[in-house]
């Protein structure tokens, strides 16, 4: 893991979109595995920006969505259809049909699954993975538990999840779906390339245990360790229980790509 610690969750996002918007300069066609979530609203505003004002071209990218609600239709303002809608497809000029989104009302979602990994084998694969963190560990909608080696698949939803987007369903826990559909930890590690975006004091700990534990089915994320690209952007606030902060901003100092990163 290559891991940059920012000053605050400002700089943090500022460098995500700058990990995005280069990967598509330097391949147009990129094949982008896309997060929702809080974390993530800031992140595409400023691509978004970046499409209006720096003429970022997303005409020939596609992107794969990480999950969906089962039962929750791309109108439905709580699913994450309707949420890249809102905060990215909308505002920059991809094609609809390019974008990609597990489909939470298929009638047969087993099959849905299985379409959506062929899907993602059928563009070439996935050149960057975007992730969020939940605050259980879980990346995509893989919670603690499930096999780190798992491929696009149907999920029961953490009661810890429920809890934490409840905010999203009107503070009601009951509102929340308690299935979906997600891609498996190990269709996330096929990826060429990760970057795990994480921010704020409340997921200190388990940002630590992600990074600096064992690897775990009980911390989903962990399995990102695994990973041979993997780039994690954390604020001061997130990094704040590592232990290693001493050995990550050494190597944050010499470490070529970090410092282009961090200076352009
Ligand atoms: C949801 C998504 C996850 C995301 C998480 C983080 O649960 N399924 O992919 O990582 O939210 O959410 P937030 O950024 O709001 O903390």
């Amino acid at each position: 893991m290559k891991i940059v610690i920012c000053s605050d969750a400002a700089q943090t996002r500022r460098l995500a979109a700058q990990v995005l918007a280069q990967q598509v300069r330097s391949k147009p066609n990129s094949v982008l595995g896309l997060a929702t979530g809080r974390t993530m609203e800031a992140i595409y505003a400023q691509l978004a920006e970046k499409a209006q004002n720096e003429a970022l071209d997303f005409s020939d990218v596609t992107t794969f969505n990480l999950d969906e609600y089962i039962g929750l239709a791309a109108n439905h303002p709580q699913s994450y259809r309707y949420y890249m809608q809102e905060h990215l497809f909308g505002l920059i000029n991809i094609s609809a049909e390019n974008t990609h989104v597990p489909d939470g009302t298929a009638e047969d979602v087993k099959a849905e699954a299985r379409s959506y990994e062929n899907r993602i084998a059928q563009a070439g694969g996935i050149d960057l993975q975007l992730l969020g963190l939940g605050e259980n560990g879980h990346i995509g909608f893989n919670e603690p538990l499930s096999a780190l080696n798992s491929r696009t698949h149907v999920v029961t939803l953490a009661q810890a999840t429920l809890r934490q987007n409840a905010g999203m369903f009107n503070n009601d826990m009951e509102q929340v779906p308690t299935r979906a559909l997600t891609m498996g930890t190990g269709t996330i590690l096929d990826a060429r390339e990760a970057l795990l975006v994480v921010t704020d004091a409340k997921k200190a700990e388990i940002i630590a245990r992600v990074i600096e534990g064992p690897v775990s089915a009980l911390v989903p994320g962990s399995a990102l360790q695994l990973h041979p690209h993997c780039l994690v952007l954390l604020d001061a606030a997130a990094a704040s229980r590592l232990t290693q902060r001493e050995a990550i901003f050494w190597q944050m100092q010499h470490d070529p790509d970090l410092r282009a990163l961090l200076s352009a």
